[in-house]
């Protein structure tokens, strides 16, 4: 077998966010397929990098009140720490804002445009008057021009599912200011993608794609194609556009390019060599991995950029569904919009990886991750099975031999079956049929187990703990027991490496199928995992659920988005009781500040008046509306304030009240301001 050179991707995860289950179950997919490449003594390597440009980026920032380039950094040190608590064994992990991709974009854009592959035209866009900037589609809001639904986004209705653009919206307003659009014109530049019509159809029929994404392709390129608007007008945070000012790539330009700036930084400080991957002819293979819903930039858009430019197209690209969790998209109110973090506080990243790979395929259909079946599944293929099978063993051969295996089996016909699968299991691998992977391994798992039943081993160890049955019985199991390591091994490398630990062996590779361990000392058993605990499960899903609240605190969302303010359903009647007991005070905020890390608080310092003794009473109080108030407008200013609320620790620290505001949130929500003749202190009644 010769070594094969690959370069595999997953898909650069955007830097105002946190890595949740969804990107963790698509970097778990491509590095147990590099892993697997590598045990097979394959040079396979595995780039990322954060996706650090776009509008979405500079707002994130501005609302943070700090520098894009302190929250892409933050952000990156983020995602890297979670990738690694996942085990994901990135050869690279970089950024798409950095000199090398500055410098790549650029060429291959100079390349591109001395082909005759760009164009330039005016277009008129929705431009919002008051933030100076011109509007994506989901930045804009309005009435749906057919059904009238309120509060509809720039290019669908989710009410009627009609299709329009954002002008035909009646009264639209930017979602970032609140101002009323104006149509306005400006240049962009184009990418001339239909004239790659025939080079795509080529390249998605050669074996590139999978099936579904190739048909869905040829409807596509069935179709008229449209030009690719690469350009948006400052500000924007990204790279200009040479000879451009004012004009910047679009995020989605440079993105992939990010996959070759990853790469080239690595080649920096290794043997890898750039041209080697990249150039046209080579006998490398490159290999992305992604999500369904951005095909169309790394199947058209991408493969026709670098025919243009002069660099190799990708070998394929493998696209996969979407995680969803106990059977529906994952929900930040009901705690399964899970992050990486969270998950990782409470269980175990080797848990997620199995049951992961026991459900994943080389289809595009979605996975479900089923908490429940989470739990039985992992509790009864690891532990009940694989684990147990040397659990079962390892003690008779510690006790009665000084943990020498025997040199002899006594099942050689049963490690020889185990042995016969490995083309199997690997081709199912190596097709990214996971699951029909691990099943077949799971079958193994079991005959070794009825193996250990059938003989008994605690049976004969009662009657002659030293008896050479016993240690070729045993030394079967543990033999069986290495097999299973190996073929979990892409899946479960922390595990793995316990074992060999366990076994007093050297890292194990592919090879290590073909032998067996005999005449060999191994060390004594420890439990190499344990059972996944129903209340971590449940505990991980309650501190998302707190998570989620706490960024909402003060705001309650109307309970369907679709509706305006006052048709939000009243909340069932309270007693005069109830109500009496809501301590409403006036309040003055004498400090408003901004909370490092929340992206919708604000941290409020208010004055409550004087008590008994004539301090000052003081509170602090977190309060979502940081999307609608400056803090530095807020100071001075009286609102009305819950003063008896039961103080609620948040993420940020102890929140003292709850300040009233109105609205439907987000920059809509205003603070209940009363001007007359209030003071401090004062109830309100
Ligand atoms: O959809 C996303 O999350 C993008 N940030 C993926 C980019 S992949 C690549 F092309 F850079
Ligand atoms: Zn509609």
């Amino acid at each position: 077998m010769s070594t094969r050179k690959i370069l595999v991707t997953s898909a650069l995860p955007y830097a105002n966010g946190a890595i949740h289950l969804g990107h963790m179950m698509e970097a778990i997919q491509t590095d147990i397929w590099v892993r697997l490449q590598n045990l097979l003594g394959h040079d396979c390597v595995y780039v990322c990098a954060d996706d650090a440009h776009g509008t979405a980026i500079m707002l994130s920032a501005q609302r943070q009140g700090i520098t894009p380039q302190q929250l892409i950094d933050t952000v990156n040190a983020d995602h890297q720490k979670d990738y690694a608590g996942f085990h994901i064994r990135f050869d690279n992990f970089y950024s798409t804002h950095t000199l090398e991709n500055r410098k790549l974009s650029e060429s291959i854009y100079k390349t591109i445009d001395e082909n005759g592959h760009i164009a330039k035209r005016h277009i008129k866009q929705l431009f919002d008057p008051e933030k100076g900037l011109f509007l994506a589609d989901r930045y804009i809001s309005g009435t749906c021009p057919k059904c009238k639904a309120a509060d509809q986004y720039g290019d669908n209705c989710e009410s009627c599912g009609s299709t329009y653009g954002p002008a035909e919206l009646i009264n639209p307003r930017s979602t970032i200011s609140g101002a009323t659009p104006i149509e306005k014109e400006s240049e962009h530049f184009f990418f001339k993608l239909p004239e790659f019509k025939d080079m795509l159809r080529t390249w998605t029929r050669s074996g590139t794609l999978q099936e579904p994404v190739a048909n869905k392709l040829s409807e596509w390129l069935d179709d008229e194609l449209q030009e690719w608007d690469i350009s948006r007008d400052a500000p924007y945070f990204g790279f200009e556009i040479p000879d451009a000012p004012g004009k910047y790539f679009y995020v989605w330009l440079d993105a992939p390019i990010g996959y070759m700036a990853s790469f080239q930084n690595l080649c920096e400080r290794s043997n890898y060599n750039f041209d080697e991957y990249w150039k046209v002819g080579g006998d490398t293979e490159l290999f992305h991995f992604i999500g369904k819903d951005i095909i169309n930039f790394h199947t058209l858009f991408w493969p026709a950029m670098l025919t243009s430019a002069g660099y190799r197209t990708p070998t394929a690209v493998y696209a996969h569904g979407f995680l969803t969790v106990d059977g529906t998209k994952m929900s930040k109110s009901r705690g399964t919009f899970i992050n990486a973090k969270t998950y990782l506080k409470h269980l175990n990243p080797e848990y997620l990886r199995y049951y992961l790979a026991a459900k994943l395929s080389s289809g595009v259909d979605d996975l479900d991750l089923n908490l429940e079946d989470f739990s039985l599944r992992v509790n009864s293929d690891l532990v009940g099975k694989v684990v147990n099978i040397a659990s079962r063993c390892a003690g008779f051969i510690t006790k009665g031999f000084d943990g020498q295996l025997s040199s002899e089996l006594d099942n050689p016909l049963l490690l020889a079956e185990m042995q016969t699968a490995k083309k199997e299991i690997t081709d199912h691998y190596q097709g990214r049929e996971y699951g029909k992977a691990i099943r077949l391994i799971m079958s193994l798992a079991d005959k070794a187990n009825q193996y250990i039943n059938d003989k008994q081993p605690w049976v004969i160890a009662k009657e002659n703990k030293q008896s050479e049955e016993l240690q070729q019985i045993c030394s079967t199991g543990i033999n069986c027991f290495r097999l299973l390591i190996i073929y979990l091994k892409p899946v479960l490398p922390e595990m793995a490496a316990q074992a060999e630990e366990f076994l007093d062996i050297s890292e194990l590779s592919w090879d290590d199928l073909d032998s067996l361990l005999l005449g060999h000392e191994i060390k004594k058993f420890k439990p190499l995992m344990t059972r996944v605990e129903a209340d971590k499960v449940l505990a991980m899903v309650s501190e998302t659920q707190a998570e989620f609240e706490a960024s909402q605190i003060d705001i309650k969302p109307p309970t369907d988005p679709q509706a305006n303010d006052s048709s939000v359903p009243f909340e069932p009647e309270i007693d005069f009781e109830d109500f009496a007991k809501v301590d409403l005070r006036i309040a003055e905020i004498t400090d408003a500040t901004h909370v490092e890390g929340a992206e919708k608080l604000l941290k409020l310092t208010l004055d409550l008046g004087k008590d008994l003794q004539g301090e000052t009473i003081t509170r602090t109080v977190f309060s979502g509306i940081k999307a609608a108030y400056d803090p530095a407008s807020l100071k001075g200013k009286l609102t009305v304030v819950v003063a008896n609320l039961k103080p609620r620790k948040m993420k940020f620290g102890l929140s003292e009240g709850m300040v009233l505001a109105a609205g439907p949130g987000g920059k809509d929500i205003w603070l209940l301001e009363p001007h007359e003749g209030a003071k401090p202190g004062m109830r309100v009644a």
